[in-house]
C-alpha cells in the first residue's frame, strides 16, 4: 500500500516554511521568470514550420487554441501553487493527491520537460549564435556545431559531417555556473534578458505591422490540401499541437514556490499573468509575421529573420538576433533552475539520494544538484538532434499538465477546507477540459515519441523500486531539514 501513500497536506505546508532556500522573488520577477521560461526557441524557430506546413496566416488561430489549453492547465496549477507553495511543483502535488508511485512518476517525467527542453532550445541557440558570429566574420568550426552524424552545411555549399555540438554545451554550462551562484543573481540576469527580447519582440511588432502586405493574409486559413493537418481547419488544429512548445515553461514559476516572498498570492499572478503576456505577443507576431512574407515561404529556421528581411531594414537583422539569443538563453536558465527545484524536493522527500538536496553553504542553492542537471542537459544538447527532443518534451509536459488538472478535482474533493488563495474558477469544467485538451493533444504525437515516453518511464520506474521507495519509507513522516 506503500506506493499509494499520500503526503499529509499539514506536513506539506510545515515543509513549506521549513526550507532554506532563499525568499527572494517578488510579483515581479515571478512573472519575468514565467515570460524567461515561455518566449524562446517555439516563436523564433517553430512558426515558421507551422504557418508553411500546417496552418498558413491563420497561425494565429493555432496560437489563440494552444493559448486556451495553457491557461486551463495555468488555472489549475495557480489553485494548486497558491495552496501547496512547495518547490516540488507537480509533483508534490501529485503526492498530496495520488500517492507516491504517481507523484515519483511525474517527477521523473518533469525530467521531460524542464531538463529536455533546456537541451531543445540549447540546440536552437547554438543555431542562432553561429550565424550571428559568422554575419560578424567569425567563423565557428562547423564540425562542433550540429549533433553526431548530422551533417552541416557549409557556405560554398557542401556538407561536412559534425562531431557534437560545442555552443550548446558551453551555453548550457555558462548558465548552470549562474545558477549555483544564486537565485537573486539568477532572476537579475533572467529580468535583464526578459526585457531585451520582449523589447526585440515589441519593436518588430511595431515596425513590421507598417509593411504588412494585405495580400499575404488571403486566403486567411487556406483550404485544407485532402491531408489531415495540411492546412484547413485541421492544420490549424496540427499547428496547435505543434505551437505548444512555445508555451511551456509557464508551470516554472510554480517550482520557485519556496524562493518568493509571498508565494500564495505571487505565484498565481507569476503564472497567469505571464502566460497572458506572452500569448498576446505571439499573437502579435505571428500576425504581423505572415503579413510580412507570404506563407509557403515561411519554411525556414529563422521565421522571424526572414520576415524582417521583407521589410528592407537591414539595421533591424542583428537586433532581432540578438533578442532570439537573449530569449533562448533565459529558457534555458529558467527550465534549469525548475528541473534542480523538483531534484531538491524528491530528495527532500527520500526519493532521491540526500546529495540532490544539499545546499550550498553561501550561496543556499541546491549547488550540487544544479551541477548535475547542467551537466546531463549539456550532454544533451551537445549529442542529440532538435526534432527528437522537441516532441519529447510536448510529451512529457502534457502528461504533467493533465495530471495537474485532475489534481485540482481530487484535492477539492478530499481537502475541501483547506484555504486556497487562488481558485480556479468555472469548477470542474476547467480541470475537466483541460485533462481532456491535454489528452488529444498527446494522441497526435507520433507513435515512437510514445515509445520513448515508455521507455524513458520504465527506466525510472526500475529506479523507483530499486532505491526510491525503500529509502522514502525510512523518512517518511520525519521532519525534514535540509542537507548542508
Ligand atoms: N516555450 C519554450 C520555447 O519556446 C520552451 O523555447
Amino acid at each position: 500500500m506503500s506506493l499509494f501513500v499520500r503526503k499529509d497536506l499539514g506536513l506539506l505546508l510545515a515543509e513549506a516554511g521549513s526550507g532554506t532556500l532563499r525568499r527572494e522573488l517578488g510579483p515581479l520577477a515571478l512573472v519575468t521568470l514565467g515570460i524567461g521560461a515561455v518566449i524562446g526557441a517555439g516563436i523564433f524557430v517553430l512558426t515558421g514550420s507551422v504557418a508553411s506546413q500546417n496552418a498558413g496566416p491563420a497561425l494565429t488561430l493555432s496560437m489563440v487554441l494552444a493559448g486556451f489549453a495553457c491557461a486551463f492547465a495555468g488555472l489549475c496549477y495557480a489553485e494548486l501553487a497558491s495552496m501547496i507553495p512547495v518547490a516540488g511543483s507537480a509533483y508534490t502535488y501529485a503526492y498530496a493527491t495520488m500517492g507516491e508511485l504517481v507523484a515519483w512518476i511525474i517527477g521523473w517525467d518533469l525530467v521531460l520537460e524542464y531538463s529536455l527542453s533546456s537541451s531543445t532550445v540549447a540546440v536552437g541557440w547554438s543555431a542562432y549564435a553561429v550565424t550571428l558570429l559568422s554575419e560578424m566574420g567569425i567563423s565557428f568550426p562547423p564540425r562542433l556545431t550540429g549533433a553526431p552524424g548530422t551533417h552541416v552545411c557549409l557556405p560554398d555549399g557542401t556538407h561536412v559531417t559534425a562531431l557534437f555540438n560545442l555552443p550548446a554545451i558551453l551555453i548550457c554550462l555558462a548558465l548552470t555556473w549562474l545558477l549555483v551562484i544564486g537565485i537573486r543573481e539568477s532572476a537579475r540576469v533572467n529580468t535583464t534578458i526578459v526585457i531585451i527580447k520582449v523589447a526585440v519582440l515589441v519593436l518588430f511588432v511595431a515596425i513590421g505591422v507598417q509593411y504588412i502586405n494585405p495580400a499575404n493574409l488571403h486566403p486567411f486559413i487556406p483550404p485544407n490540401t485532402g491531408t489531415f493537418g495540411s492546412f484547413g481547419w485541421s492544420g490549424i488544429l496540427r499547428g496547435a499541437g505543434v505551437i505548444f512548445f512555445a508555451y511551456i515553461g509557464f508551470d516554472a514559476v510554480s517550482t520557485a514556490s519556496q524562493e518568493a516572498r509571498n508565494p500564495g498570492r505571487d505565484i498565481p499572478i507569476g503564472i497567469l499573468v505571464s502566460l497572458a503576456i506572452c500569448t498576446v505577443i505571439y499573437i502579435a507576431v505571428g500576425l504581423v509575421m505572415t503579413g510580412l512574407v507570404s506563407y509557403p515561404k515561411l519554411g525556414v529556421p529563422s521565421p522571424i529573420a526572414l520576415a524582417v528581411q521583407a521589410t528592407g531594414l537591414k539595421w533591424l537583422a542583428p537586433i532581432i538576433n540578438i533578442g532570439a539569443i537573449c530569449g533562448i538563453s533565459s529558457v534555458i536558465l529558467v527550465n534549469m533552475l525548475a528541473q534542480s527545484r523538483i531534484f531538491y524536493s524528491m530528495s527532500r522527500d527520500g526519493l532521491l539520494p540526500p546529495l540532490f538536496a544539499k545546499l550550498h553553504a553561501r550561496y543556499r542553492t541546491p549547488h550540487v544538484t544544479t551541477a548535475i542537471t547542467g551537466c546531463v542537459v549539456a550532454i544533451a544538447s551537445g549529442l542529440f538532434p532538435i526534432g527528437i527532443l522537441g516532441q519529447l518534451v510536448s510529451m512529457g509536459t502534457l502528461l504533467a499538465f493533465a495530471i495537474v488538472c485532475t489534481g485540482v478535482l481530487i484535492l477539492r474533493k478530499t481537502s475541501p477546507e483547506t484555504p486556497r488563495p487562488f481558485r480556479t474558477p468555472g469548477m470542474p469544467w476547467v480541470p475537466v477540459v483541460g485533462t481532456l485538451i491535454c489528452l488529444y493533444l498527446m494522441s497526435g504525437l507520433p507513435l515512437p515519441t510514445w515509445i520513448r515516453l515508455f521507455v524513458w518511464l520504465a527506466i525510472g520506474l526500475t529506479i523507483y523500486f530499486g532505491y526510491g521507495r525503500i529509502r522514502a519509507a525510512t523518512v517518511r513522516g520525519q521532519p525534514i531539514a535540509d542537507a548542508a
